[in-house]
Protein backbone atom coordinates (compact mmCIF):
# COMPACT_ATOMS: atom_id res chain seq x y z
CA UNK A 1 0.00 0.00 0.00
CA UNK A 2 1.17 3.47 -1.07
CA UNK A 3 2.41 5.49 1.85
CA UNK A 4 -0.09 8.62 3.04
CA UNK A 5 0.75 11.85 2.92
CA UNK A 6 0.48 12.31 6.88
CA UNK A 7 2.82 9.05 6.99
CA UNK A 8 5.76 10.85 5.06
CA UNK A 9 5.28 14.35 7.07
CA UNK A 10 8.74 15.62 8.09
CA UNK A 11 8.31 17.53 11.59
CA UNK A 12 10.71 20.40 11.92
CA UNK A 13 11.07 23.21 14.53
CA UNK A 14 12.32 25.80 12.30
CA UNK A 15 13.39 26.46 8.75
CA UNK A 16 13.68 28.98 6.16
CA UNK A 17 10.25 27.82 4.06
CA UNK A 18 9.03 24.50 3.74
CA UNK A 19 8.94 24.77 0.38
CA UNK A 20 12.69 25.25 -0.25
CA UNK A 21 13.44 22.02 2.55
CA UNK A 22 11.03 20.14 -0.05
CA UNK A 23 12.86 21.53 -2.71
CA UNK A 24 16.12 20.71 -1.48
CA UNK A 25 14.97 17.00 -0.08
CA UNK A 26 13.47 16.11 -3.18
CA UNK A 27 16.16 14.97 -5.21
CA UNK A 28 17.15 12.54 -2.18
CA UNK A 29 13.80 11.12 -0.81
CA UNK A 30 11.38 9.19 -3.28
CA UNK A 31 8.23 9.23 -3.38
CA UNK A 32 6.14 11.82 -2.42
CA UNK A 33 6.24 13.60 0.90
CA UNK A 34 5.13 16.28 3.20
CA UNK A 35 7.23 18.82 5.37
CA UNK A 36 5.80 21.15 8.03
CA UNK A 37 7.75 23.52 10.58
CA UNK A 38 6.58 25.69 13.90
CA UNK A 39 8.33 28.45 12.24
CA UNK A 40 9.82 30.02 8.68
CA UNK A 41 12.53 32.69 8.84
CA UNK A 42 12.18 33.28 5.48
CA UNK A 43 8.16 32.01 3.76
CA UNK A 44 7.76 32.61 0.51
CA UNK A 45 4.28 33.73 -1.03
CA UNK A 46 2.87 34.32 -4.69
CA UNK A 47 4.19 37.34 -6.72
CA UNK A 48 8.25 37.20 -4.72
CA UNK A 49 6.41 38.72 -1.75
CA UNK A 50 7.31 37.13 1.63
CA UNK A 51 4.81 34.85 3.89
CA UNK A 52 5.21 36.24 7.61
CA UNK A 53 5.21 32.63 9.77
CA UNK A 54 5.59 33.36 13.20
CA UNK A 55 6.19 30.59 15.56
CA UNK A 56 3.70 28.34 16.53
CA UNK A 57 0.69 30.94 15.16
CA UNK A 58 0.34 29.46 11.67
CA UNK A 59 0.57 25.75 10.11
CA UNK A 60 3.46 25.87 7.33
CA UNK A 61 3.42 22.93 5.36
CA UNK A 62 4.36 21.93 1.67
CA UNK A 63 3.55 18.67 -0.04
CA UNK A 64 6.10 17.60 -2.49
CA UNK A 65 4.40 15.78 -4.95
CA UNK A 66 5.68 13.93 -8.46
CA UNK A 67 3.86 15.56 -11.32
CA UNK A 68 3.12 18.57 -13.88
CA UNK A 69 2.23 21.92 -12.40
CA UNK A 70 -1.44 23.06 -13.76
CA UNK A 71 -4.02 25.50 -13.17
CA UNK A 72 -6.68 22.94 -12.13
CA UNK A 73 -3.98 21.53 -9.76
CA UNK A 74 -3.77 24.96 -7.66
CA UNK A 75 -7.42 25.41 -8.16
CA UNK A 76 -7.77 21.51 -6.41
CA UNK A 77 -5.08 22.41 -3.97
CA UNK A 78 -7.31 25.47 -2.71
CA UNK A 79 -10.70 23.54 -2.52
CA UNK A 80 -9.03 20.56 -0.83
CA UNK A 81 -7.29 23.45 1.99
CA UNK A 82 -10.98 24.66 2.34
CA UNK A 83 -12.84 21.36 2.82
CA UNK A 84 -10.18 20.29 5.77
CA UNK A 85 -11.38 23.80 7.30
CA UNK A 86 -14.90 23.61 6.75
CA UNK A 87 -14.32 19.82 8.31
CA UNK A 88 -12.03 20.23 11.78
CA UNK A 89 -13.46 23.65 12.37
CA UNK A 90 -16.96 24.08 10.54
CA UNK A 91 -16.38 27.34 8.78
CA UNK A 92 -17.50 27.89 5.68
CA UNK A 93 -14.30 29.87 3.80
CA UNK A 94 -14.48 31.61 0.60
CA UNK A 95 -11.77 30.95 -2.48
CA UNK A 96 -10.32 34.67 -3.95
CA UNK A 97 -8.98 33.40 -7.27
CA UNK A 98 -7.09 31.93 -7.71
CA UNK A 99 -6.24 30.01 -4.69
CA UNK A 100 -6.63 32.72 -1.36
CA UNK A 101 -9.08 31.19 1.51
CA UNK A 102 -10.48 33.98 2.90
CA UNK A 103 -13.53 34.56 5.79
CA UNK A 104 -15.40 37.74 5.33
CA UNK A 105 -12.89 39.28 2.92
CA UNK A 106 -9.80 38.84 4.83
CA UNK A 107 -7.37 36.53 4.29
CA UNK A 108 -6.62 33.09 6.48
CA UNK A 109 -4.74 30.51 4.25
CA UNK A 110 -2.19 31.21 1.35
CA UNK A 111 -1.16 28.67 -1.15
CA UNK A 112 1.85 28.74 -3.32
CA UNK A 113 2.73 26.02 -5.64
CA UNK A 114 6.13 25.69 -7.58
CA UNK A 115 7.37 23.59 -9.86
CA UNK A 116 10.27 21.89 -8.75
CA UNK A 117 13.27 22.09 -11.37
CA UNK A 118 16.16 20.40 -9.73
CA UNK A 119 14.06 17.17 -9.58
CA UNK A 120 14.77 15.19 -12.89
CA UNK A 121 11.17 13.85 -13.26
CA UNK A 122 7.96 16.71 -13.33
CA UNK A 123 7.78 17.27 -9.70
CA UNK A 124 5.43 19.86 -7.58
CA UNK A 125 5.71 21.59 -4.01
CA UNK A 126 2.33 22.50 -2.82
CA UNK A 127 3.22 25.01 -0.14
CA UNK A 128 0.15 25.57 2.40
CA UNK A 129 0.05 28.66 5.32
CA UNK A 130 -3.00 28.86 7.25
CA UNK A 131 -2.93 31.45 10.09
CA UNK A 132 -3.89 29.73 13.36
CA UNK A 133 -4.02 32.02 16.78
CA UNK A 134 -2.71 35.48 15.62
CA UNK A 135 -4.31 38.41 17.11
CA UNK A 136 -5.21 41.85 15.51
CA UNK A 137 -2.10 42.98 16.90
CA UNK A 138 0.09 40.21 15.65
CA UNK A 139 -1.05 41.51 12.23
CA UNK A 140 -0.22 45.16 12.51
CA UNK A 141 -1.07 46.95 9.59
CA UNK A 142 -2.07 44.38 7.76
CA UNK A 143 -5.39 43.52 10.13
CA UNK A 144 -7.54 45.05 7.75
CA UNK A 145 -6.87 42.27 5.03
CA UNK A 146 -5.25 39.32 7.17
CA UNK A 147 -7.54 37.22 10.03
CA UNK A 148 -6.63 33.85 11.51
CA UNK A 149 -9.14 30.81 12.95
CA UNK A 150 -8.83 32.43 16.47
CA UNK A 151 -10.03 35.26 15.38
CA UNK A 152 -12.53 34.04 13.57
CA UNK A 153 -13.72 32.48 16.88
CA UNK A 154 -12.30 28.54 16.01
CA UNK A 155 -9.82 27.21 19.09
CA UNK A 156 -8.15 24.90 16.44
CA UNK A 157 -6.30 21.49 17.32
CA UNK A 158 -3.69 21.92 14.52
CA UNK A 159 -2.79 18.09 14.35
CA UNK A 160 -6.48 17.30 13.85
CA UNK A 161 -6.17 20.09 10.91
CA UNK A 162 -2.95 19.00 9.82
CA UNK A 163 -4.07 15.12 9.52
CA UNK A 164 -7.22 16.41 7.74
CA UNK A 165 -5.80 18.87 5.22
CA UNK A 166 -3.03 15.94 4.21
CA UNK A 167 -5.67 13.48 3.57
CA UNK A 168 -7.88 15.91 1.67
CA UNK A 169 -4.78 16.34 -0.82
CA UNK A 170 -4.08 12.34 -0.25
CA UNK A 171 -8.07 12.23 -1.85
CA UNK A 172 -7.57 14.84 -4.61
CA UNK A 173 -4.16 14.15 -5.83
CA UNK A 174 -5.41 10.24 -6.07
CA UNK A 175 -7.51 12.16 -9.11
CA UNK A 176 -10.77 12.18 -7.27
CA UNK A 177 -14.13 13.31 -9.71
CA UNK A 178 -13.32 16.76 -11.44
CA UNK A 179 -16.93 17.74 -11.39
CA UNK A 180 -17.11 18.06 -7.34
CA UNK A 181 -13.80 20.32 -7.37
CA UNK A 182 -14.83 22.40 -9.96
CA UNK A 183 -18.82 23.03 -8.36
CA UNK A 184 -17.23 23.43 -4.85
CA UNK A 185 -14.29 25.98 -6.88
CA UNK A 186 -17.03 27.61 -8.26
CA UNK A 187 -19.83 27.94 -5.29
CA UNK A 188 -16.71 28.97 -3.10
CA UNK A 189 -15.18 31.61 -5.51
CA UNK A 190 -16.18 34.78 -3.78
CA UNK A 191 -15.35 37.16 -7.05
CA UNK A 192 -17.71 35.84 -9.39
CA UNK A 193 -20.14 38.46 -11.14
CA UNK A 194 -18.38 40.92 -9.69
CA UNK A 195 -16.71 44.08 -10.64
CA UNK A 196 -12.72 43.51 -10.30
CA UNK A 197 -9.41 44.68 -11.41
CA UNK A 198 -6.68 42.63 -12.72
CA UNK A 199 -2.90 43.49 -11.45
CA UNK A 200 -0.29 43.48 -13.55
CA UNK A 201 2.87 45.02 -11.57
CA UNK A 202 1.33 48.76 -10.67
CA UNK A 203 -1.30 48.63 -13.27
CA UNK A 204 -4.71 47.69 -12.33
CA UNK A 205 -7.34 46.72 -15.11
CA UNK A 206 -10.77 47.20 -14.36
CA UNK A 207 -12.94 44.14 -15.56
CA UNK A 208 -15.55 41.92 -14.53
CA UNK A 209 -15.61 38.27 -13.61
CA UNK A 210 -17.90 36.11 -15.55
CA UNK A 211 -17.34 32.83 -13.83
CA UNK A 212 -15.08 29.90 -13.96
CA UNK A 213 -14.33 27.75 -17.12
CA UNK A 214 -14.46 23.83 -17.14
CA UNK A 215 -10.81 24.42 -16.94
CA UNK A 216 -10.90 26.22 -13.60
CA UNK A 217 -9.61 29.99 -15.77
CA UNK A 218 -11.15 32.75 -14.77
CA UNK A 219 -13.21 34.30 -17.34
CA UNK A 220 -13.00 37.83 -17.26
CA UNK A 221 -15.06 40.49 -19.31
CA UNK A 222 -13.11 43.84 -20.19
CA UNK A 223 -13.87 47.16 -20.65
CA UNK A 224 -13.77 46.84 -24.14
CA UNK A 225 -16.41 44.19 -24.22
CA UNK A 226 -13.61 41.48 -25.13
CA UNK A 227 -13.51 38.56 -23.27
CA UNK A 228 -10.05 36.29 -21.72
CA UNK A 229 -9.71 33.51 -19.88
CA UNK A 230 -6.87 33.60 -17.07
CA UNK A 231 -5.30 30.91 -15.26
CA UNK A 232 -2.68 32.37 -13.18
CA UNK A 233 -2.12 36.03 -11.86
CA UNK A 234 -4.04 38.71 -9.12
CA UNK A 235 -7.41 39.89 -9.05
CA UNK A 236 -9.03 42.19 -6.34
CA UNK A 237 -12.34 43.52 -5.78
CA UNK A 238 -13.67 46.89 -6.86
CA UNK A 239 -16.47 47.19 -4.30
CA UNK A 240 -16.21 45.29 -1.13
CA UNK A 241 -19.16 44.07 0.64
C1 LIG B 1 0.65 33.67 -0.64
O1 LIG B 1 -0.36 33.95 0.01
O2 LIG B 1 1.22 34.51 -1.33
C2 LIG B 1 1.17 32.27 -0.56
C3 LIG B 1 1.71 31.98 0.82
C4 LIG B 1 2.19 30.55 0.97
C5 LIG B 1 2.80 30.31 2.32
C6 LIG B 1 3.18 28.88 2.56
S1 LIG B 1 3.66 28.58 4.23
C7 LIG B 1 4.24 27.01 3.80
C8 LIG B 1 4.93 27.14 2.46
N1 LIG B 1 6.31 27.56 2.64
C9 LIG B 1 6.54 28.78 2.12
O3 LIG B 1 7.64 29.37 2.14
N2 LIG B 1 5.42 29.27 1.59
C10 LIG B 1 4.31 28.33 1.71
Amino acid sequence: MMKSLYDSLIRLDETDSTNAEALRRASNLSGDFAVTAEYQSAGRGRMGRSFASPKGSGLYISVLERRELSPELTARVAVSVSKAIESVCGLFCDIKWPNDIQYDGKKLCGILCERAPSVDAAAVVIGIGINLSQSEEDFGELKDIATSLKLCGKDVDKEALTKALLDELDLMLSGAGKDEYLSYYRAHSNCIEKSIYLISGNKKIPAYAAGISDDFELIVRLEDGSEKRISTGEISLRFRG
